[in-house]
């Protein structure tokens, strides 16, 4: 088990396959000037594959996300999901993606044994979304949303971010959109994960902002805090259901007490959340043919160091060393 000092089981592993992105949403990357991971710092295929496959035997790990970067930026990720499918227990697998290759990928990412995927969709207008991304892709977000579903990797949920006075208007229009098209929303407050440290907590919109502007045209029922658990969504019944939609407080309701989460770099580092300032190396165990019930007992160890919170909305925060690209969503 994978246990920390608060008591906390972590169930959840996020991979991180990549530190690329076919995007440079503002929230997260810089125009240019970002340094990506050196190819021999990535962690391989069969070294990920392996790494997971400690997890889920002796470390009880029963859901294993992909991320990037853009994960689906990764040669190799069907093959890898098909190798975590065959192994005994099999977890469950999901994938968090901007949604741009899935047109191209989804059919072949389900046959491989993909379960789900999150899909980004922070805007429905495609000017705003070539501001927001800086590249003019929405339609391939779109497309790729439709494919998703086609393959069956459902459910589709679609995550929000809202920008001042970018998108921050639209959140009532890509919820009606979400409802006529099935797909769960969730909207994600901004968090300071972004490379150039720009984010500021005065000018972020709040999931009170969210929730009040979703109700000019909505009537929103809680589902009940004891479905939060872990899941980090607060959910709501859109007009009385069945359609919900999820928002994600991480800055202004924090759910560090609940969390069931490890996290694993692109290069082989395992940090127990996303605010970390320290991180684990197991990519140098792996090369020096370290035994699986070794690699277990660095990761054990990791996660006993795990922090109570992360403290976004205490004035002494300090962002992590690497951006989200990095890190893994
Ligand atoms: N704050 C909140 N969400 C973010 N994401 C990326 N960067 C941030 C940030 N700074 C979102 C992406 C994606 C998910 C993995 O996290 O839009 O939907
Ligand atoms: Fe790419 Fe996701 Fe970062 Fe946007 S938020 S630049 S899609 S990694």
């Amino acid at each position: 088990m994978l246990i920390d000092t608060y008591s906390r089981v972590a169930t959840d592993l996020r991979v991180s396959l990549t530190d690329r992105c076919n995007l440079r949403c503002t929230y997260c990357m810089p125009e240019e000037g970002l340094e990506w991971l050196a190819k021999p710092d990535l962690l391989t295929d069969d070294e990920i594959v392996r790494l997971i496959d400690i997890a889920v035997t002796t470390l009880g790990i029963e859901g294993v996300r992909f991320t990037g970067g853009e994960p689906l930026l990764r040669p190799g990720l069907a093959g890898i999901v098909e190798q975590v499918a065959a192994l005994d227990p099999r977890p469950q697998m999901s994938l968090t993606t901007n949604g741009i290759g899935l047109k191209r990928t989804a059919a072949a990412l389900k046959a491989a044994g993909l379960d789900r995927v999150n899909v980004s969709l922070d805007t429905l207008r495609p000017d705003v979304f070539k501001t927001l991304t800086r590249r003019d892709r929405h339609k391939d977000v779109i497309e790729g949303l439709y494919a998703a579903r086609e393959a069956g990797l459902t459910p589709v949920k679609a995550n929000s971010v809202l920008m001042p006075g970018l998108n921050d208007d639209e959140a009532p229009e890509l919820l009606a959109w979400a409802v006529e098209h099935d797909y769960e929303l969730r909207f994600i407050e901004q968090m300071p994960l972004d490379a150039q440290h720009g984010w500021k907590r005065d000018g972020m919109i709040t999931a009170g902002d969210i929730l009040t502007s979703l109700r000019t045209r909505f009537e929103l029922t809680e589902e009940g805090s004891e479905q939060r658990g872990s899941a980090p969504a607060e959910r709501w019944l859109v007009d009385g259901g069945p359609h919900n939609v999820g928002v994600i407080a991480s800055v202004t309701r924090p759910f560090c007490a609940a969390c069931d989460r490890t996290r694993l770099t692109a290069d082989g580092q395992v940090r127990t959340c996303l605010f970390a300032r320290e991180e684990t190396d197991l990519r140098e165990a792996l090369r020096s043919d370290a035994s699986d019930e070794e690699i277990a007992r660095i990761w054990r160890e990791a996660m006993w160091g795990k922090k109570a919170g992360a403290g976004l909305d205490d004035p002494t925060f300090v962002q992590p060393g690497r951006p989200m690209s990095a890190i893994g969503g």
